[in-house]
């Protein structure tokens, strides 16, 4: 399987997919990762795994639309199975999602549905919330919205703030993005009219809790 990974960032997520690849727990291989930031760490990891990677800058498009073609037009070589979105600040467009969708997966740093959008570990915060979490979920259109795949829950202690919750949040982001992108370069995950399905059944609304696969 032919893995796309989209970052902006720091991309630790995506450099435990790679090791997940590299180590033989994913039946895939990053072959190309983009970026629409120049700089970033996270193509760091893909230089130094001598993976392909490529900056396409959002800023020199006239349009979402536009660059999200251009993106489509990066990804067409490489022939994606499947496209990881991971970590990746830009909304995607129809023109985009439309060519990927159901082999197109996304993090979230929340328990989905709640909190989708930005400072998620913050609005836990405030809303005193017991535990945070992070979702792995098909893209669809609707932003945050498509049909959960796993989540891994995370305690919140009396002493956390945004940023002390963000680290614990993405330990746990590292061990669900392998699983989930396992389960689907084994052709055990998909998507379907009725929702995610793994091994045939179809999930539960918020997903499958990590708890019970790690
Ligand atoms: C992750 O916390 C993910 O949930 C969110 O952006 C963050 C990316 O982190 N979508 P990294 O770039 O993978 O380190």
């Amino acid at each position: 399987m032919n893995i796309a990974v989209l970052i902006s960032g720091a991309g630790s997520n995506l450099k435990a997919l790679i090791d997940a690849c590299s180590d033989g727990h994913i039946d895939g291989r990053v072959a190309l990762v983009l970026s629409n930031r120049p700089g970033v760490e996270g193509l760091r990891h893909a230089d130094s795994a001598g993976i392909a990677n490529r900056v396409i800058d959002h800023r020199a498009y006239a349009s979402r639309e536009a660059f999200d073609c251009a993106l489509v037009d990066a990804l067409a070589p490489c022939k994606p199975d499947l496209v990881i979105l991971a970590g990746f600040m830009r909304i995607l467009t129809p023109e985009f999602i439309g060519p990927f969708e159901g082999r197109l997966l996304n993090i979230h740093p929340s328990l989905l549905p709640k909190y989708p959008g930005l400072n998620t570990h913050q609005r836990a915060l405030d809303a005193g919330d017991a535990e945070a979490g992070s979702t792995v979920h098909f893209v669809t259109e609707e932003l945050d919205g498509g049909p959960p795949v796993v989540f891994a829950r995370v305690p919140i202690d009396p002493g956390d703030d945004a940023d002390s919750l963000a680290r614990r949040v993405q330990a746990r982001e590292h061990q669900i993005y392998p699983l989930a992108a396992q389960w689907y370069c084994s052709g055990r995950l998909a998507l379907t009219n009725d929702g995610a399905r793994l091994d045939g059944r179809v999930l539960p609304a918020g997903g499958l809790d990590a708890d019970d696969y790690l």
